[in-house]
Order: structure tokens, then C-alpha cells, then sequence
């Protein structure tokens, strides 16, 4: 298997550390039968692409095996982000690559300087994602994948601005909507839930993320049955954003 080194990992706070696995927990009691997950929100930048490398790490921390697949062929910042060099000193290859038919599945999974993290990078930008996500390429990747890891973790671009997700979200066993307080509005977010209904995948829940400590108690206050989590702001204090965005 390809390897690749993420050179910059942010360290994480103890707030953000507890929030992880509160949210582990929260996942795992929705059942083994949940292994594909994807993240989504309203808004770009609400955190997404934050929330699931430092979920994988979390994973990776408790014992599982984690592919993580960059599916936002819009926005991807992964590489960028966390300077990610592959070992074999090749260009990295990625999602794009492989629904295109230019690579291989082999050819685009690389395993992580951490114990059992994976990731699929999303590859170059692409004129059409939502036709390519439409392929069969991608439900295959999805179903010749989910038996060799415990989870995988969907990074997608937002429902607001493209429906890749709702595409994406056929193929999978969960959703979480990643919600940035005090910037998608609550009918955004709504509106988000209600296309993830239509496609038929199981929503597991909201992560809320960028949520200022200080202020008032919001857990839950946005989506009656779901489990609200505080993922701190104090992320940012640790966080090192390299990529033009
Ligand atoms: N909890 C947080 N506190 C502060 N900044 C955050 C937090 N989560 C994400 N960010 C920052 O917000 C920006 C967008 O995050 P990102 O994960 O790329 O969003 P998305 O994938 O939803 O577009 C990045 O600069 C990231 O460092
Ligand atoms: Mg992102």
C-alpha cells in the first residue's frame, strides 16, 4: 500500500480531545451496522474537513481503522493543509483520478504515519464532480472498501452550495451535519437535513463546531432530537492553516 506522510497535525486541546470521543461513543452506539459516514453542512468553511481528520485521528487512537476519503472535489485542502508528502517521493493521486478510471483503487489509498488512518485524497480539481460522484466508480469504491476498515469517513462539499452530498449520501450507512454556530441560520441547516432525508441515509447527528465558550448553553438548542457537541473554539488557537482557501 502507498503511504503518505502528513507533515503538519495539529495538536489537539483537552476540550477538543473530549468532544472526539464523546462523539466516538455517540457513534458507536448507533450500531456496528454504521461503518460509511459522511460529514456535510449549509455553509463551506463551518469545518468539516477539521472535524473528520481530527475524528479519524480519534478513531486511530482508540484501536480502529479509518479510511478517510476527500470527497469535496471543490474545496480540497487536505493536502495542502496538512503538507502531505507521499513516501514514494510520487505525485499523489486521488479521488479524481480514480473515477476518471486513471488510477487504480491501490494506486489512490495511503496509509497515514499513524497506526490504522487511511486516506484517500481528493485529486485535482475537476470541471464535473457531481456527474463523476453520479458513476458507478464511486459506489464501487464504496462497497469494495467498507469491509476492510471499521469506518470510513466521508469528507463532502456542502449541501448549500452543490447536491454531491445528497449523491454521496445513497451510498452510505450515516450522515453528520457539521454546523458552524453563528453562520448557517437554522432554516440552512434544516434545509440540509431535509435533502439528506430524501436521499435516504440515516442521520446520525449534528456536530457544533466554533461554538464560543463563553455564551449561553446551545446544545441542542438548534435541532430538537439530535446530540449537539461542543467542538471548541479553542481549535484554533492550535491550528495552522497553510492552504489558500
Ligand atoms: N472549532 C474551530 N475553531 C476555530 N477554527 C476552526 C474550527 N474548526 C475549523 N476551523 C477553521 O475554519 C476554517 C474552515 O475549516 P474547514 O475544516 O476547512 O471547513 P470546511 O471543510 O467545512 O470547508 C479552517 O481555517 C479551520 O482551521
Ligand atoms: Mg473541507
Amino acid at each position: 500500500m502507498r503511504e503518505v506522510e502528513l507533515l503538519s497535525l495539529n495538536k489537539q486541546s483537552n476540550t477538543m480531545t473530549e468532544a472526539l470521543r464523546e462523539l466516538r461513543t455517540n457513534i458507536g452506539f448507533c450500531g456496528d451496522d454504521i461503518k460509511t459516514i459522511l460529514f456535510t453542512s449549509a455553509l463551506p468553511n463551518e469545518g468539516k474537513s477539521t472535524v473528520v481528520i481530527d475524528f479519524a485521528r480519534s478513531l486511530d487512537e482508540s484501536g480502529k481503522s479509518v479510511l478517510v476519503i476527500d470527497s469535496d472535489m471543490r474545496k480540497s485542502v487536505l493536502i495542502g493543509r496538512h503538507r502531505a508528502k507521499a513516501k514514494d517521493g510520487e505525485p499523489i493521486k486521488g479521488l479524481s483520478h480514480f473515477l476518471a478510471g486513471l488510477s487504480k483503487l491501490d494506486e489512490v489509498v495511503y496509509k497515514t504515519q499513524l497506526k490504522q488512518m487511511h486516506i484517500i485524497f481528493s485529486g485535482p480539481r475537476v470541471l464535473n464532480p457531481t456527474e463523476l460522484l453520479e458513476k458507478k466508480y464511486y459506489s464501487g469504491l464504496i462497497h469494495a472498501i467498507r469491509e476492510k476498515f471499521d469506518y470510513v469517513l466521508i469528507d463532502c462539499a456542502p449541501l448549500g452550495a452543490a447536491i454531491d452530498a445528497a449523491v454521496i449520501a445513497k451510498e452510505c450507512d450515516g450522515a453528520v451535519i457539521v454546523v458552524a454556530q453563528s453562520e448557517a441560520t437554522s432554516k440552512m441547516v434544516l434545509n440540509v437535513r431535509r435533502q439528506l432525508e430524501n436521499s435516504g441515509v440515516r442521520i446520525l447527528g449534528a456536530v457544533l463546531n466554533k461554538v464560543d465558550m463563553k455564551k449561553a448553553n446551545y446544545y441542542g438548542k438548534y435541532y430538537g432530537g439530535y446530540y449537539g457537541k461542543y467542538y471548541g473554539k479553542y481549535y484554533s488557537e492550535y491550528y495552522n492553516d497553510v492552504d489558500e482557501e
